[in-house]
This record gives structure tokens, sequence and C-alpha cells, in this order.
């Protein structure tokens, strides 16, 4: 079934970054892969009054179905009206590989979606870019692209080493490309070991700031931002789980970011650490448990909870719109 996003209720990113770069927060674009993950993402941010990108890998799509992954969002926005809440939402394809990706998902009711070609030389990347901001745009649909590469795997794409943002290439990539935002690497990686034990985690804000003075009120995008909270890594550990050595993104060093250029930072591996940590501690502390609502509400509620947190703490993106009344 195909949809287009405005008949799900859903927005493009657009209004969301430049009010975001207006008022000194950043957007939270947070993964899910089920209802239970949609369900922490949108109440969370619905009780906090903060607008919310709810993305998706290629991978999560064909783990949900091209029929539910829509409805889901749908689902989402029903849920925050619901509530009393006008957050906007929006439906952003993370780390699409190519431009038959980007098709898919717009066919199928996305109203954002990233394409990343930072793997490939930078004439290449100008060059996909730009064909996906030219088949996006005749829908109204946003597009985000990938400057630098970051460590870490991504989906489909993967990398062992940083290579950081040239800030002398973002004026020609932005204005070759048309692009909406720019997801750059700074330091970041993606999942739960972003640094090694003994590492200073800082990120490179020196460059953060080079860009945002070549591109002044420009949505810039950071990947792989998790904090990997070191009480999820002991809960996880205490109830049975294998969890070593797991080292984020201290709040600090993105709250900086998200005062100024950078509208939108991506969180997927802390809600899975608090997701899992939520469902880990009931099976192990009542063995005999076998509702899915129970155990599943239990990471729910973790995950939600440590979102409200996250919203205030790092984004910076509390009371942007009106909270929830329920
Ligand atoms: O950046 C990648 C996201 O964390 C999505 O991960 O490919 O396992 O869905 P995934
Ligand atoms: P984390 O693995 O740090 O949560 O990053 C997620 C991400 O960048 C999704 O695109
Ligand atoms: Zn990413």
């Amino acid at each position: 079934m195909a949809y287009e996003y405005k008949e799900l209720g859903l927005s493009n990113t657009r209004e969301m970054f430049k009010k975001a770069n207006l008022e000194g927060y950043a957007v939270p674009a947070f993964n899910f892969n089920n209802m239970e993950q949609m369900l922490a993402i949108v109440e969370a941010c619905a009780e906090m009054g903060s607008p919310v990108i709810l993305q998706c890998s290629m991978g999560a799509v064909k783990y949900m179905g091209k029929e539910i992954t829509p409805l889901l969002a749908k689902g989402a926005v029903d849920r925050a009206r619901a509530m009393g809440s006008d957050i906007p939402i929006a439906l952003h394809l993370d780390h699409g590989p190519t431009l038959d990706s980007v098709k898919e998902c717009i066919e199928i009711g996305f109203s954002s979606v990233m394409i990343d070609a930072s793997h490939h030389s930078f004439d290449e990347n100008i060059k996909l870019s730009k064909e996906v901001v030219e088949y996006a745009h005749k829908f109204d649909v946003t597009v985000e692209a990938e400057l630098g590469v970051l460590a870490g795997i991504e989906d489909e794409v993967s990398s062992e080493h940083h290579l950081f943002t040239e800030p002398s290439e973002v004026i020609e990539f932005v204005s070759k490309t048309g692009v909406d935002s720019l997801a750059i690497a700074i330091g970041t990686s993606h999942g739960a070991h972003k640094f090694k034990p003994g590492e200073d985690p800082k990120l490179r804000l020196d460059i953060l700031k080079e860009i945002e003075k070549k591109l002044p009120q420009f949505p810039i995008v950071l990947h792989g931002s998790s904090e990997v909270p070191a009480y999820y890594a002991d809960m996880i550990r205490e109830y049975g789980g294998e969890l070593s050595g797991a080292i984020g993104i201290p709040a600090s060093e993105l709250r900086g970011g998200a005062k100024s250029g950078v509208a939108k930072i991506n969180v997927d591996t802390d809600g899975r650490l608090a997701f899992t940590a939520g469902v880990r501690k009931i099976l192990a502390t009542k063995p005999k448990e076998f509702d899915p609502r129970k155990y599943l509400a239990a990471g729910m509620e973790e995950m939600k909870s440590y979102y409200k947190t996250k919203i205030v703490d790092v984004f910076g993106s509390e009371s942007a719109y009106k909270k929830s009344n329920k």
C-alpha cells in the first residue's frame, strides 16, 4: 500500500530544523524497530513537548515490513494527538544506501530520507546526493546527506576509522547537492563501543565550529551520539547479559552543539540498552512471567523514562511544542 506522508499526519524536517536552529535546541532522531520502541519514543516526546524524528534503517523497514512501518508512524501521530500534544513527527529513512531505497521509502510514506554516500568519493557523493534531492523534493520530502565517515558499523556500510569532515568542502557540497541537512563526522561513531577504555571521550568541536561558520543557520546532523549510560551496562550485566568496555559520548560534549548549529542528533543504541535492561531485569526477577505484555512494557517504560531525561540533558528540546495533558 502506498501513502503520501501528509495523509499519515507526518511532517518533513524543514520547519522543525528552522525552529530548532533559531531557538537553540536539537531535534531528537530516535530509531525504532517495533511498536514498543515507537510508543516509548512518542510518549516521551509528547509528554516533554519535544518534536521528534522517528527513524528506521532499511533493516528496520525489512523487519517490520513495508505494510506495517508507515502505519506505526501514523499510530505515533495519533497517539501524540490523543495525549493532547501538537508535536511535529517525521518518519525518516536512516542511512539510505541507494536511490532505489529512497524511492521505496517515499512510496510508502516517509517524510524525510538520508542518502548515505559518505563512503564514496567526494564527486560520487555529490552526484548521488543530488539525484536523491531532485527526486525527493518533487514529493516535498527533505533530504539529509553525509560528508566524512564515522568509525563503526553502519547499516550496509562499515568503516574501521574516522574520516573527519573537511570544513573546506561543506559549502561546495551543500550548494551543489541542494540537501536540506548535513551529517558530519567529528568523532562520534555507531554502537556501544565508541572509545577504548582509557581514551578521552572528546569530540572535535573545533571542526563543528568551523563548519558552523561556513554554513550559518544550516541544519547540521550528528550520528552515533548515544551516551551509553554505565547504569544500563551495569544493569544488563547484573541480570545476565554480556557487555564490556562500552563507552559513549558524554552529554556535555553534545549539549554545546545542540545549542548552536546541530539541529538533529541520532540515538539508537541508548534506547536498545535501556529497553534490554528493563526486559532482562523483569525476566530475571520474575522467572514465572511469560506474558510478553509484562516484560515488553518493562523495556518500554525504561526506554521512555530515559529518553525524557535525555530530551532535557542533551537535546534541550523540551517545551518547544505543546506538552501532553494526559
Ligand atoms: O546507524 C544505524 C542505526 O543504529 C540502525 O541500526 O541497521 O541495526 O537497524 P540497524
Ligand atoms: P548510536 O549507535 O550512537 O545510537 O547512533 C545511532 C545512529 O547514528 C543512527 O543513525
Ligand atoms: Zn547513523
